[in-house]
């Protein structure tokens, strides 16, 4: 498999180091930035890009952060053209994340010029109130008009992420934000629980007894998600994951993944192999994984001395390797076909892992369907502890 040969590697993330201003909730690593050390990264990452284009043809490119749509005009063309020149754009899907105080029509036609299909934009809620306790620097009104933009700019395939579980949020708001989302009538859907991040603002409030966490109105809220998204049209694929098939006519079994879903991640969750750039960014290349420095000033001087700004790097065993990609597919809907599993890995699921499905199916978390191991729909929602079982 593609994780330990040498044919190109197929997918490219590339991280975005800056926002307008940090999120209250936010662990991302990323910060408020002048646009010097903005064009300073700009120099570093084509260096990087150029590095790295050798073993590269993606299918799939991924820029995410951070803001990345923050960038100016000028700093999109030169990393565009970079691309352009290393030989590195065609992909099927090129994904931009974006925040809907930074979308305008100059830019997205620059990124439509150059091959950007899909834009993922951070909505969280459409709560002014909401909006306001999370630290966003976006009105409700401001996702509407960007969200035209992008349309009319010809964006066929657009994600919205949201929020929930957030402190003072009822039902009441988020079944009103979840039916406002509907309307709109994005291709993709991405709805994260609020977690709470060591060193955010949000979790030293929480820690201060400013709030309490309501576990039973999360649950309720997970619920209400799953029943509306599939309800208007989404197919649930991963966890926290939603996209529409193209031809609403087909018939979509849980076992396969919506034409629409996000090929960068599902490549991620399959345990495929991707270049990581950028500061923090980490990658995972014919069997060794490798972190960025997370830090940009460090980034940019590595880069500006002709190497590569990595921190660390490790190869991991066959079978730890085994048991990460074991548990990230366990995030997916379809679970893990037993064969493909063998296929990707060399490992057969039935044998290493068979205490732990055992455990997972008798606590109701888990189901074997046919030639395939999932998670339930209680289970998907404890995903991460579920995980946690199968990490070596
Ligand atoms: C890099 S951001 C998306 C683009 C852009 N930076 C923005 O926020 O508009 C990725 C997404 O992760 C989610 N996220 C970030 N921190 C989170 C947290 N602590 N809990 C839950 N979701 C979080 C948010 O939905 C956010 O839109
Ligand atoms: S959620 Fe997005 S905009 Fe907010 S701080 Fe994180 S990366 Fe930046």
């Amino acid at each position: 498999m593609s994780a330990t040969s040498s044919a190109p590697v197929t997918s490219l993330y590339i991280h975005v180091p800056f926002c307008a201003q940090k999120c209250e909730y936010c662990a991302f690593y990323s910060e408020a930035s002048s646009g010097e050390l903005i064009n300073r990264y700009t120099a570093a990452l084509v260096r990087e890009l150029e590095i790295v284009a050798p073993e590269l043809k993606p299918k799939t490119i991924f820029f995410g952060g951070g803001t990345p749509s923050i960038l100016n005009l000028r700093q999109w063309e030169t990393i565009l053209r970079a691309l352009e020149k290393f030989n590195l754009l065609g992909a099927e899907e090129f994904t931009i994340e974006s925040n809907p105080a930074t979308v305008s029509t100059d830019k997205c036609k620059l990124l439509r010029d150059f091959g950007v299909n899909r834009i993922s934009m951070g909505v969280q809620s459409l709560d002014e109130q909401l909006l306001d306790r999370l630290g966003r620097i976006h009105s409700r009104e401001q996702v509407f008009k960007s969200f035209d933009i992008l349309r009319r700019a010809g964006f066929e395939n657009i994600n919205l992420d949201l929020m929930f579980a957030i402190p003072t949020q009822t039902m009441e708001i988020w079944r009103a934000t979840l039916n406002e989302v509907a309307a709109m009538q994005s291709e993709h859907l991405s709805s994260y629980e609020v977690i709470y991040e060591d060193d955010t603002p949000l979790f030293e409030q929480l820690k201060a007894g400013e709030f309490s966490v309501d576990e039973n109105l999360a649950c309720e809220m997970y619920e209400a998600l799953i029943d509306h998204a599939t309800a208007t049209g989404f197919h649930q694929y991963e966890i926290a994951n939603f996209a529409r098939n193209k031809s609403s006519s087909i018939l979509h079994p849980p076992s396969s993944i919506p034409s629409l879903a996000c090929k960068h991640n599902v490549n991620y969750w399959r345990g495929g192999a991707f270049h990581g750039l950028g500061p923090s960014a980490t990658g995972y290349v014919r069997g060794v994984r490798t972190k960025n420095w997370a830090n940009t000033q460090l980034y940019c001087e590595q880069l500006e001395k002709g190497r590569r700004a990595i921190e660390s790097s490790e190869e991991l065993s066959p079978l730890r390797r085994a048991g990460e990609i074991a548990a990230f597919g366990l995030r997916m809907n379809a679970g893990w076909p037993f064969e493909e599993f063998q296929r990707t890995t060399g490992f057969d699921l039935r044998r290493e892992w068979n205490s732990e499905m055992n455990q997972m199916v008798e606590r109701g978390w888990g189901q074997i369907t046919g030639d395939r191991f999932h998670l339930t729909r209680a289970g998907l929602r404890f995903a991460d502890a579920a995980a946690e079982l199968f990490l070596r």
